[in-house]
């Protein structure tokens, strides 16, 4: 077996591998596995390349290797310098920031591809698309990251005729491939390159903080389609499956993403709207809202038989999850039945909630998905709304004018009561009111989640000695 074939091979186990690592991250139990089938994989892939790019270096093969050993210490640092400093609630700018790199990358490999190789007519659509896409996702990248850490304001950017204005860019750009497919000339691909990074910029600008999750995903689609052009352009079969992979598994998920928040795909893409994301004034209150303190919780709660646990982003925000598992393990040590019902577009990212509640060593069968615990509402004696707002909103259920009108949330109000943990009566992510808060069964604990839940969990053991 020759070097390459046995690359080749590796590549094909590689890919095995991703689809695998896919599968795993579909659920939660799995993910974990997922992840390392991904890893491996990855290291794989890696090492067939190394091998290939020495076997094909036309340097000598101690400067190809130096080379390629600086680059991997420099990514790597950065890499692992990144992953360890991020917040949970930054995951998003930094995945955003990737993206760019994927994006860079194509454009970078569609030039060089350009000036060293001769091209044929499908080369040269395969050159021209990778730097297009590239080029959009990089600049669009830039955008999302800036917006996301609030360097950009939120504010969509609406030009006059803004629409036209991207149609004119694709236009130009099918024109300038005629162009460059008749004379191979650079020109046209340069030209491509500057419309298509304002192109990138543009489509980003336009669209509002609030839908700005769903851009990133769709991001995440686009460098994956950059990566396969960037595949195609290399002749590297294991780029192209993957980038696939990734640029068609990113593309379900913006529709996923969507579909929950009752979002149409197109009206996101062409942008112009969105919210300004963060909370507002507590907007047109509604009634009279009660209050109660953690110790009343936690008397409340030690004499229920059914809780169910309904976390969002100010869980997030607060890191509340580890108190909020070390109570649910002294409820359940009493033999109360304490479940989790999570909304799939509850805080800022597909799967937020799951994520953290894992990373406190929640046990996955307890928590349930909205279409799997919305029914048993009315049998349960205490709902605890810890962080969470617009994902258990009546009004996007019965007020057919509000901005959330449509999207499926969790019918908390149907249990015997119903406790919001936050820290004041302004609204969420939607910016809209939550007429929850003033119902009949609803009382307000207010102040830092992790600070109240921390205060019931002492309370609650106070009471267990009390009992002893
Ligand atoms: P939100 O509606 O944004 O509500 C979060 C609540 O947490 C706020 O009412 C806030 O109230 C409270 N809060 C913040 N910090 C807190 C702290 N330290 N302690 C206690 N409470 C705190 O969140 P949600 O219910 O999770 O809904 C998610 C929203 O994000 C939806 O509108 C969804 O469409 C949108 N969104 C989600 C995604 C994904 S993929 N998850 C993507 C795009 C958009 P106070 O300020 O009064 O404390």
């Amino acid at each position: 077996m020759t070097l390459v074939s046995l690359a080749q091979a590796t590549y094909a186990v590689a890919a095995v591998l991703f689809i695998l690592s896919l599968a795993g991250l579909s659920r939660q139990e799995t993910a974990r596995r997922g992840n390392i089938l991904g890893m491996v994989g990855m290291v794989l892939a890696l090492a067939a390349t190394v091998v290939l790019a020495l076997d094909h270096s036309e340097r000598p093969v101690l400067v190809t290797a130096l080379l390629i050993a600086m680059v991997f210490a420099i990514g790597a640092g950065v890499g692992v310098w990144r992953a360890r400093t991020v917040e949970m609630t930054q995951m998003p700018e930094l995945i955003a920031m990737l993206h760019s790199f994927v994006g860079l990358a194509a454009v970078l490999v569609g030039f060089n591809s350009h000036l060293t190789e001769e091209a044929d007519a499908v080369h040269q659509v395969e050159v021209f698309l990778g730097v297009l896409i590239g080029a959009v996702t990089f600049t669009g990248s830039i955008v999302a990251y800036l917006k996301l850490s609030a360097k950009m304001k939120s504010r969509p950017l609406t030009l006059p005729g803004r629409n036209l204005l991207n149609l004119g860019a694709l236009i130009a750009s099918a024109l300038l491939l005629a162009w460059y497919l008749a004379t191979g000339s650079i020109v046209p691909l340069v030209v491509m390159t500057v419309i298509a990074l304002a192109l990138g910029f543009h489509l980003v600008a336009a669209i509002g903080g609030g839908d700005m999750p769903v851009v990133v995903s769709m991001l995440n689609s686009y460098s994956g389609w950059a990566a396969a052009a960037a595949g195609l352009m290399l002749s590297n079969d294991l780029l192209i499956v993957t980038g696939a992979l990734v640029g068609s598994s990113g593309a379900i998920l913006s529709y996923l993403m969507c579909k929950a928040m009752n979002r149409s795909f197109i009206s996101v893409i062409l942008g112009g709207f969105g919210t300004e994301g963060g909370t507002s004034a507590a907007a047109g209150e509604q009634g009279e809202h009660r209050e109660v303190k953690a110790p009343e919780v936690a008397d409340m709660l030690a004499r229920a038989s059914r809780v169910i646990i309904v976390p969002g982003y100010g869980m997030a925000v607060a890191k509340a999850q580890y108190p909020v598992a070390d109570m649910v393990a002294s409820l359940r040590h009493r033999g109360i039945d304490v479940r989790f019902g999570v909304h799939p577009v509850a805080g800022r990212l597909p799967g937020h909630m799951n994520v953290l509640l894992a990373e406190a060593k929640v046990p996955y069968d307890i928590v349930l998905e909205m279409d799997e615990i919305n029914d048993d509402f009315p049998d349960t004696d205490v709902v605890l709304v810890i962080g969470a707002n617009d994902v258990v909103n009546p009004s996007a259920m019965e007020d057919p004018g509000s901005p959330l009108a449509g999207m499926p949330v969790l019918e908390v109000w149907n249990a015997h009561r119903c406790i919001v943990f936050k820290r004041s009566m302004a609204t969420g992510y939607a910016g809209v009111q939550n007429p929850l808060f003033f119902r009949e069964n609803s009382a307000m604990l207010f102040g830092d989640a992790k600070a109240q839940v921390e205060e019931i969990l002492t309370a609650l053991r106070v009471g267990e000695g009390a009992h002893a």
